[in-house]
């Protein structure tokens, strides 16, 4: 489904040089919930960004379903942030003065579908997060976890195989992200209709409930379980923070 080989990627020249991805591997089953972690700056947004087509690498390729980029402009890449990619991030993106309906279905709209087809579209997206009886609020009047699956709603309605989700829950209390990461798990193992997704997260308790974890340190990605997700990994009295 989603394959990373040899991603490199930095930032500036010369003495300002940062490198931030130092040769990532890594691959997304269809069907899988992927958790990455990883301290704050160790370029998590960055190879979301790379994967969602909005960055280019400065070498390696990545593989998603049929299309093969990495390195190519964002400008080149269209046919993957239109079809094939979806987004959720932390603090939801909806706009205030539409409805949820019209939220899910404006995306549509923009992306080229006629208005009836998207409204159609949008409503069977809502009712599949729970907000059948939400569609005509606007923002204001949901709370945080619903308007979070609102956002849901409008980036899995195109029908696209992968959600990046960059920091989802970081705006949610406990229980609502807990709901957001079950309906999550519900959408990637859907029988039907599986999809993939990538979620950064910073909460080891949120992570080690998906499918798998991955931890991303020195520029590169590795598996990582549970207890190294709570940092308990320093058996040799490593660092203490
Ligand atoms: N456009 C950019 N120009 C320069 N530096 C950047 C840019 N984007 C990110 N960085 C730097 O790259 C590093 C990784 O950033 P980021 O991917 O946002 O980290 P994370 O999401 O893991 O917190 C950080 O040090 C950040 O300052
Ligand atoms: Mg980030």
């Amino acid at each position: 489904m989603l394959v990373v080989d040899g991603l490199r990627k930095g930032f500036g020249s010369g003495t300002n040089r940062l490198e931030v991805l130092n040769g990532v591997n890594m691959k997304l089953e269809l069907g899988e919930l992927v958790a990455l972690m990883g301290p704050s700056g160790c370029g998590k947004s960055t190879l979301l960004n790379i994967i969602g087509g909005l960055l280019p690498a400065e070498s390696g390729t990545i593989t998603l379903k049929d299309k093969v980029y990495g390195q190519k402009s964002p400008s080149n890449v269209v046919d993957i942030r239109r079809e094939y990619v979806g987004w959720i991030f932390q603090d939801f993106h909806l706009l205030e003065h539409l409805t949820a309906i019209d939220n899910v279905a404006m995306a549509l709209e923009l992306s080229g579908m006629v208005s009836k087809d998207a409204e159609d579209a949008a409503r069977k997206a809502l009712i599949k997060v729970g907000l059948e009886d939400r569609m005509e609020h606007i923002p204001d009047q949901l709370s945080g976890g619903q308007q979070q699956r609102v956002a849901i709603a409008r980036a899995i309605a195109g029908n696209r195989p992968l959600l990046l989700a960059d920091e989802p829950t970081g705006n949610l209390d406990i229980a609502s992200g807990k709901e957001v990461l079950q309906l999550f798990k519900d959408l990637c193992h859907d029988e039907t209709n599986p999809i993939s997704i990538l979620m950064v997260t910073h909460d080891p308790d949120l992570a080690s409930n998906a499918d798998r974890m991955l931890l991303l340190t020195d520029g590169v990605t590795k598996a990582s379980d549970i207890r190294s997700a709570w940092g308990l990994d320093d058996e040799d009295g490593g660092e203490e923070e």
